[in-house]
């Protein structure tokens, strides 16, 4: 669709830190085609007067599991491990395709609300959370959660692997891409995670997994390997592929080297730490280092919700405090984290991330004609401190209108609602 958006202020993230005031944006098809000056004779099917309004990159959340929104409130305040072992994973045994839909639709509804206009994701049944992501309108990066050891051929997991790459790689115009989600170096064996490098290799995609997540996690990858879980991975090979590292919380200096040498995203998800109390990720370090770091929400069961502007804020406050620091992780840093980080993070920074001639039409206008954004001294300030997610009020993806006034006009999200509380209901009595 072409749309003219006028009168907005506007947060490019090209690079360029200041926020442009009254400044019209074009949008052609899928792709924004004009910033500032729209020719007078270019058609646009709708024209938002976004006066009042800011217009900022759709937001990127690098790291989540949506249909886990089924377990959203269903065990809280144990440690990870009891929490996996005792609570989520006995559940998860029960789950069909049709609770990872609903579940998935739920997750992606609550993100599109909150102006996240993409996001990586590992769980299983993944081609229930694909046809969520083709239906609602909002754009994915997808991997089947595998875990294995060394005598397992990669069986069902590695095919379903495979059948999600050809059904939707690149699938719902373009909006869904595929990776291999290796889940952890703690529950895929050395043997196994070989085979995935080898299985991400042939389908030439990235890796999404989890790593260094916890100190457990650290003490058992020393005991069993002699070495950290980001030594033990790199060492397998698993960096040869273009990797996204969900956490990173603890790792040393050597093991910071080694995900910036061989160019690795972390994704950092400052609330799912604090509430696992699993530590503090040295994302400033990190950072300072050379290290991409994105943001993400985790699943919303260990959340429990999937509000980035929340993870803005976590990023920017809390490495200030861990720091002692008040200069750590400014506001600039935690915006760029949730939008440009988080794109090249997933691969995709020559198409999202910021507002670009020539990039996708994926962006977000939020209503700053509210009391928590008065006055207006500094609107970067105000995303990572005063905003909240119900700021935001139109959402477009791929150059489609997706939510216009806070109403989603892809999905219907009274029926969701009712179909995941129904679905969450089922699964824990069965
Ligand atoms: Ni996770």
């Amino acid at each position: 669709m072409n749309i003219l958006i006028k009168n907005a202020a506007l947060i490019s993230m090209d690079g360029k830190d200041e926020p442009v005031k009254n400044v019209n944006v074009a949008i052609e098809k899928d792709k924004i085609k004009y910033i500032g000056d729209v020719p007078k004779d270019f058609y646009a099917e709708k024209v938002i007067d976004a006066r009042e309004n800011l217009i900022m990159p759709g937001l990127v959340n690098g790291h989540t599991h949506v249909a886990m929104s089924l377990f959203r409130n269903y065990a809280d305040d144990l440690p990870l491990m009891d929490w996996l072992k005792t609570r989520i994973w006995p559940v998860e045994e029960k789950l069909t395709e049709d609770d990872v839909y609903w579940g998935s639709m739920l997750g992606v509804v609550e993100l599109i609300r909150s102006g996240v206009t993409c996001f990586s994701d590992m769980y299983f049944f993944m081609e229930e959370t694909a046809k969520a992501v083709e239906e609602s309108g909002i754009r994915a990066v997808l991997a089947r959660g595998l875990v294995g050891s060394d005598d397992d051929d990669g069986g069902s997991r590695f095919k379903e692997t495979r059948e999600l790459y050809r059904n939707w790689h690149n699938g719902a115009g373009g909006r869904i891409k595929v990776m291999a989600g290796p889940h952890a170096p703690y529950t895929c064996s050395p043997g196994y995670l070989k085979k995935v490098i080898e299985l991400a290799k042939e389908l030439n995609v990235g890796i999404h997994i989890h790593l260094s997540e916890s100190a457990d996690e650290v003490e058992e990858s020393l005991k069993n390997y002699g070495k950290s879980p980001v030594r033990h991975v790199y060492d397998l090979g698993l960096f040869d592929v273009p990797t996204v590292a969900a956490h990173c919380v603890h790792v040393s200096d050597e093991d910071i080297d080694i995900l910036a040498e061989n160019m690795v995203s972390v994704v950092n998800n400052p609330t799912s730490n604090l509430k696992l109390a699993s530590g503090f990720a040295p994302v400033e370090k990190m950072i300072r280092r050379g290290v991409n770091v994105a943001l993400g929400t985790d699943g919303p069961a260990s959340n429990n919700n999937l509000n980035m502007f929340e993870e803005m804020n976590l990023a920017a406050i809390v490495n200030k405090s861990i720091n002692r620091d008040a200069t750590s992780i400014p506001a600039i840093t935690a915006v760029k984290m949730a939008t440009v980080n988080g794109a090249r993070a997933l691969g995709l920074e020559k198409e999202i991330g910021s507002i670009e001639i020539g990039k996708k039409a994926d962006l977000i206008i939020i209503d700053i004609h509210k009391p928590h954004f008065y006055p207006r001294h500094n609107i970067i300030s105000s995303l990572a401190y005063s905003a909240q997610a119900s700021d935001v009020k139109t959402v477009i993806v791929d150059g489609e209108i997706v939510m216009e006034d806070y109403e989603i006009k892809t999905v219907d999200t009274e029926r969701i609602m009712f179909e995941a509380e129904r679905a969450a209901k089922s699964l824990i009595g069965r």
